[in-house]
């Protein structure tokens, strides 16, 4: 399986969303196998790591978002189980999925996703596996957005920021963080 050959069945090569979608999953990608090297003891399956991280934002597509060109209808938040579902569809295994399913905030809960009334199918959405937890927290070290481009983003600025938007986000990113060392 190739991440770029599905990549570009639905961004194409040339538009701003493709360069910054493949721009950010590359930076994902390396971030994430350089957290993996600190923990070998858990055995990361890296290269599954590096085909999940190129992968694990491919629904931006579905939703509204002006800033970085996605021109969808869904609302932001649903990229991630969008991205599972396409996965699904195009017949990857379903760890896949997971991984896009899984990776927005610092996962979502259920609770979270009733108490907050979030546009999000009524599961868990918390990574579960080390290699879901990897790319999840990676993830958050950089922004597609252009305007935030020249920012280093910091783990406490982070934290800070997940805990805006909810303590327990911000509670586990905190243990992820300690336990990668980062
Ligand atoms: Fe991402």
């Amino acid at each position: 399986m190739d991440a770029l050959t599905i990549i570009e069945k639905f961004y194409s090569p040339g538009t701003k969303l493709y360069q910054i979608l493949i721009e950010h999953s590359l930076i994902v990608t390396q971030k994430s196998l350089e957290i993996a090297q600190t923990q070998k003891h858990l055995n990361p399956d890296l290269e599954f790591i590096q085909k999940a991280a190129m992968l694990h934002d491919i629904g931006i597509f579905f939703t509204r978002s002006d800033a970085i060109g996605c021109r969808g209808d869904a609302p932001y938040i649903c990229h991630g189980y969008l991205g599972r579902k396409l996965l699904d569809e195009q017949g990857l295994p379903p760890e896949y999925g997971l991984v896009c399913e899984r990776h927005t905030g610092a996962g979502i809960t259920k609770e979270n996703i009733r108490s907050n009334n979030l546009p999000l199918p009524q599961r868990d959405m918390v990574p579960i596996s080390i290699e879901e937890k990897i790319i999840c927290v990676a993830d958050k070290y950089h922004s597609k957005n252009p305007k935030n481009a020249a920012k280093k983003t910091t783990t406490l600025q982070i934290i800070e920021d997940l805990g805006k938007i909810d303590q327990d986000h911000a509670k586990r990113f905190s243990i992820w963080a300690e336990e990668f060392k980062i």
